[in-house]
């Protein structure tokens, strides 16, 4: 069941990670030095250029990129980390990129914004070192935190790289089930919409319909909420689609992360939108 009290920003949530992972004994999903060593390492070997946009609340804050090589490649924007009691969505991303080939990603331009809340993912909690909300604000609807901040900075580049499609990856620590808001310009979410919502649905339940955090579910989606979000911005920019899909922080972490995963790999492979 769903509670109904609001989420707290400051409260600490972490999980162990998978001992099937092979990792250090005791490691956690908060481990910010882990999962960037990890990551550095993944980004080697795929080929992606690193660029640091800046160091909010002096953490760098990452975009990489990798060109495509196939003609009308579409390019495609995967964030992940805004909230740091959402940890699957960083560490889903790191295990699509640990498990994919490099040949697999050429028919994209993607790019990656992996870890937005840096502060807050090391410590456990949903909002900033700050106390702010990383995924409001870019729509001028209320004061943009440090990191909004910075990606705003950049604007141009990301709406570029972003322009064919952005997934940002979240979770929700109060729900048991499955759900993602969708933002397109049709009157209904299309198919990308439908094969990133059933890859979250190989490992668990749909939301039932009715209210999720304030906003209409139906059929497992939220359908065009504007909220000031990055997605929801980005979306404005001109991205074709934009989706912000939401793992349940109520099941169990490895299961997550491999939903997280699932939905990345849809979304990068995922075919050009009809006209
Ligand atoms: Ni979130």
């Amino acid at each position: 069941m769903r509670k109904l009290t609001p989420r707290d920003g400051f409260q600490h949530w972490s999980w162990p990670l998978p001992a099937a992972w092979g990792l250090p004994a005791g490691a956690r999903s908060d481990d910010l030095a882990l999962w960037r060593r990890l990551f550095i390492s993944e980004a080697k070997r795929l080929g992606l250029l690193l660029q640091t946009l800046g160091t909010p609340l002096g953490e760098p804050l990452w975009l990489l990129r990798r060109a495509g090589r196939e003609l009308g490649a579409p390019c495609r924007l995967v964030a992940s980390g805004f909230h740091g009691e959402e940890p699957a969505g960083p560490w889903g991303l790191l295990r699509f990129l640990q498990g994919v080939q490099p040949a697999a990603l050429d028919a994209v331009h993607l790019s990656l914004l992996p870890m937005v809340n840096a502060t807050g993912f090391a410590a456990g909690t949903r909002f900033n070192a700050q106390g702010d909300n990383p995924n409001r604000g870019y729509t001028g609807l209320v004061r943009p935190s440090a990191e909004g901040r910075l990606l705003r900075q950049h604007g141009p580049t990301l709406a570029s790289v972003s322009q064919h499609g952005v997934l940002s990856c979240h979770e929700d620590v109060q729900a048991d089930k499955a759900y993602l808001y969708a933002f397109e310009r049709g009157t209904k979410p299309g198919g990308q919409a439908q094969r990133l919502l059933q890859a979250n649905l190989r490992h668990f339940e749909p939301q039932p319909d009715g209210m999720v955090d304030g906003c209409m579910v139906l059929g497992g989606m939220v359908f065009n909420h504007h909220d000031g979000s990055f997605e929801d911005w980005l979306f404005g920019l001109g991205a074709t689609f934009a989706f912000c899909v939401e793992t349940p922080g109520l099941q169990g972490f490895e299961e997550r992360v491999a939903a997280q995963h699932d939905m990345i790999a849809a979304f990068v492979s995922g075919p050009e939108p009809g006209p």
